[in-house]
């Protein structure tokens, strides 16, 4: 029997048991020797000291610390980080590509429930369900000539920004309904875009034509801004703009006038800034739908990053390629 290698945790130190359940603890220390109890909040201190010398799995979680040179210096035996938790870049640092560690992230089992939280919106926007709820709250009653035109789902053509880890995610779990699905992402060819449900249109020609928008691009440098007034403009009225990605994708200004005026609604997980200002009208807008950045793993999907951990350090030990490797060549254009 191959001995098991050693093991480390690196994260704030409530999120181990948020993240892994005692039977999934278990099953890790079935795989690497691991002490459960000494999780590295920090990496200058003495036990840490101690512990990185023989480690060579480190199992991190949001709250790591950056692993730069002097860390990775005092971890001679380390080849590996498999992180229960979504982006990877505020903890792994160019030193760690230099050292070639192979790297891992839980990205795509985050990717899930932001997922489902975005079909919930998509689902509700195709219908109505946003601007209804808002009519009958103000008005009181409801006739049927009040319906709203262009509402339903048979044929709402819906608009995916990004086939992202969760863009993909959306895309797989909208393939049972009979909505026109359509993608915009410069990385993807129109014939992988069909090959996932969607047809491929330019950015600007999505925003034409799609009246419920999904957002989930990467927050990068090219995506700052990306949807800004005169982007915004080019949704048909009425449309509903849903972001689950990162506040600062749109720009916040020209979101706020546009659902202002009642021309579109918005379903906003994430805002720039973040939190919002407390006198932010976008607290108070009847079009708008606001959660405070909720949509990723939580409660008991948290248990489900843990689980992805453990079966890449399955696969890590048992020398298989893993599910979940975080290539730097990849980074730029990535979460
Ligand atoms: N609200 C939450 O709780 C929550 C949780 C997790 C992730 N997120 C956010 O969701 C978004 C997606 O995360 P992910 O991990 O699925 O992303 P990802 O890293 O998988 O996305 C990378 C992909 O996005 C696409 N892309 C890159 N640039 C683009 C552009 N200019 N336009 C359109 N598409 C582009 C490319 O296909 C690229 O491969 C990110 O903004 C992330 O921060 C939010």
């Amino acid at each position: 029997v191959a001995v098991r290698p050693v093991a480390l945790f690196a994260m704030r130190s409530r999120h181990v048991a948020e993240v892994f359940t005692p039977a999934v603890l278990q099953q890790i220390q079935q795989v690497v020797r691991l002490d459960p109890d000494l999780v590295a909040e920090r990496f200058d201190l003495p036990a840490v000291r101690r512990a990185l010398a023989e480690a060579e799995v480190l199992i991190t979680g949001w709250g790591c610390p950056p692993l730069d040179a002097a860390t990775l210096a005092a971890a001679p035996r380390l080849r590996a980080v498999v992180h229960a938790a979504g982006t990877v870049k505020a903890h792994i640092t160019q030193a760690c590509w230099d050292r070639g560690l192979l790297v891992s992230s839980a990205a795509s089992a985050n990717a899930l429930p932001v997922a489902e939280y975005a079909l919930a919106a998509i689902i509700f926007a195709g219908k109505g369900v946003f601007a209804l709820r808002e009519r009958y709250r103000t008005d009181r009653v409801f006739t049927p000539t009040a319906m709203l035109p262009g509402i339903g789902n048979f044929g709402q053509r819906v608009g995916i920004v990004g086939a992202s880890r969760t863009g993909r995610r959306v895309l797989e779990l909208l393939r049972p309904f009979d909505l026109d699905v359509h993608l915009a992402d410069p990385y993807v060819s129109a014939a992988e875009a069909a090959g996932l449900g969607a047809r491929l249109l330019p950015l600007d020609d999505l925003l034409s034509r799609c009246a419920v928008v999904s957002v989930h691009a990467p927050s990068i440098p090219e995506t700052y801004g990306m949807l800004g007034a005169r982007r915004i403009a080019l949704l048909p009225d009425g449309a509903v703009l849903i972001n689950t990605a990162r506040g600062e994708i749109v720009d916040t200004a020209a979101l706020t006038a546009e659902v202002t005026s009642g021309r579109i609604s918005v379903v906003l997980d994430v805002t720039d800034p973040e939190p919002l200002p407390s006198g932010s009208p976008l607290f108070d807008l009847p079009g708008v739908f606001l959660t405070p950045h909720v949509s990723g793993s939580h409660g008991n999907e948290l248990e489900r990053l843990g689980q992805c951990a453990l079966e890449e350090l399955r696969r890590l030990v048992a020398g298989r390629p893993l599910a979940n490797q975080i290539h730097e060549q990849d980074l730029a254009r990535s979460a």
